[in-house]
């Protein structure tokens, strides 16, 4: 699942140990595995690969630009949704052929930088956009290419109601029955090859059933596309393939390729990818200081130097993470990744941050070994979605992030100061 192991008693990533990484780098501070990016991506970039596909990775899980181009380095496209996250695929020369662009609102600044830099796929999910991308390549005299984001009326009821996209009543693409008269309008566009589908129904998907049944629909639309005489010849199938949150509780990779594979063969159909975080959410975790531990009413909490500031998906989401110490109590084995695991003379704590609101916790009625101020604690699982959503609330400085790959280690994104949360306001 990850290169985080325990070893004699102590947390370690890949061949360093966590402590001391904490002891010159600070806490809190996001610690990630190059093996576990690396094989992750692998696993997926392998598993549908008969099918040719191009993954692209999606940057809002995971943006930091030292991963980013490591995933390059395997041959990853990037999935964006800002001109933000566009600059970031830039800035380490990414492959603008595999860069598809998503979202509801692209403004026209941003859609005049993707069109400059010639990315891959605009994906529209709008008429009135499609139309303003139109205008704004005609205006600027170049051609793009695009794919229609339609919405195939599809979720996993698994997933929360914040993450699931593909239902037809949220804001997302374009309601599958309008796909035609869409390309009706717009399919032999001047200044856009519209031969494409995208389709992304939400994160994370658990099982492989809800992609058979919106490519299965989609497939239809592009059979009578083509009766129409408009060709598609990419499908995007988005994102979503969850991951190992507790062990073993997620489809790999392949089971996916498994089940969605046999739909497309035999169709002249590039496939593109946009997994986020399947490739790296196991790649990473957050490491916390314990400040205090006390007593509220019949609740103990446990106080770390970590909160909702640094991972807000408890908070946001009520998401699970597992947590644990760094260090394993003398004699302890160590332990299974399962939320409601109980070690041997386990106190039930909430682990909490320092922010002023209720809903600051990391985890809630953990069943974990005593622990003092001063000791380490992981929250495993922390990859995807975690440092990319932290906020400077309370006007707390950022976390600091580590890549670790083999006995190496280096800092790739440093602890924020009080410079830098200040230096926009005292600059104007
Ligand atoms: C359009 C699109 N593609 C890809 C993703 C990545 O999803 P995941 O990280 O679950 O793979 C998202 C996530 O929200 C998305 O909105």
């Amino acid at each position: 699942m990850d290169h985080f192991k325990y070893r004699n008693d102590e947390l370690w990533c890949e061949d360093v140990p966590a402590a001391s990484i904490a002891a010159s780098a600070g806490t809190p501070v996001y610690i990630y595995s190059a093996a576990t990016l690396r094989h992750h991506y692998r696993a997926i970039a392998r598993a549908f690969e008969p099918a040719g596909a191009t993954v692209c990775f999606s940057i809002k899980s995971l943006s930091n630009v030292h991963i980013l181009r490591l995933l390059a380095g395997e041959g990853s496209g990037f999935d964006v949704v800002s001109g933000g996250e566009l600059a970031r695929a830039q800035a380490i020369g990414a492959d603008p052929a595999k860069i598809v662009f998503a979202g509801v609102g692209k403004t026209d600044e941003e859609l005049t930088q993707a069109l400059r830099s010639g990315i891959g796929l605009f994906n529209v999910e709008s008429e009135q956009e499609f139309e303003n991308i139109s205008a704004l390549a005609g205006r600027l005299g170049v051609k793009t290419s695009a794919a229609l984001r339609v919405n195939p009326d599809v979720y996993d009821p698994r997933t929360h109601t914040y993450t699931a996209t593909g239902k037809k009543e949220t804001k997302f693409g374009v309601d599958i029955e309008r796909a035609v008269r869409f390309f009706q309008t717009f399919g032999r566009d001047p200044n856009i090859r519209l031969a494409a589908i995208h389709i992304h129904i939400g994160s994370p998907i658990y099982s492989p059933g809800p992609y058979v049944a919106a490519i299965t629909k989609t497939l239809e639309l592009v059979d009578r596309l083509a009766g129409m005489g408009f060709k598609v010849d990419t499908l995007d199938i988005g994102g979503g393939f969850a991951a190992d949150y507790e062990e073993g509780k997620s489809p790999l990779a392949f089971s996916y390729a498994e089940k969605i594979l046999p739909l497309l063969a035999g169709r002249a159909l590039k496939i593109v990818l946009e997994p986020g975080r399947q490739i790296a959410c196991n790649a990473g975790l957050l490491l916390a200081k314990v400040l205090y531990v006390k007593q509220g009413g019949d609740r103990r909490f446990v106080i770390v130097d970590a909160a909702m500031t640094d991972l807000v998906r408890p908070a946001m989401y009520g998401s699970e993470h597992f947590i644990y110490p760094a260090r394993l109590p003398a004699g302890q084995p160590p332990p299974p990744r399962h939320i409601k695991f109980c070690p041997p003379g386990a106190q039930k704590v909430d682990v909490v941050g320092g922010v002023c609101e209720s809903s600051d916790f990391l985890g809630k009625d953990r069943m974990l070994p005593p622990v003092a101020s001063g000791d380490l604690m992981a929250v495993f699982s922390a990859g995807a979605y975690g440092f990319t959503m932290s906020s400077q609330y309370n006007s707390r400085p950022r976390a600091a992030e580590v890549l670790v790959d083999g006995d190496k280690w280096r800092i790739i994104r440093r602890r924020e100061t009080f410079q830098d949360l200040l230096a926009p306001e005292l600059d104007v």
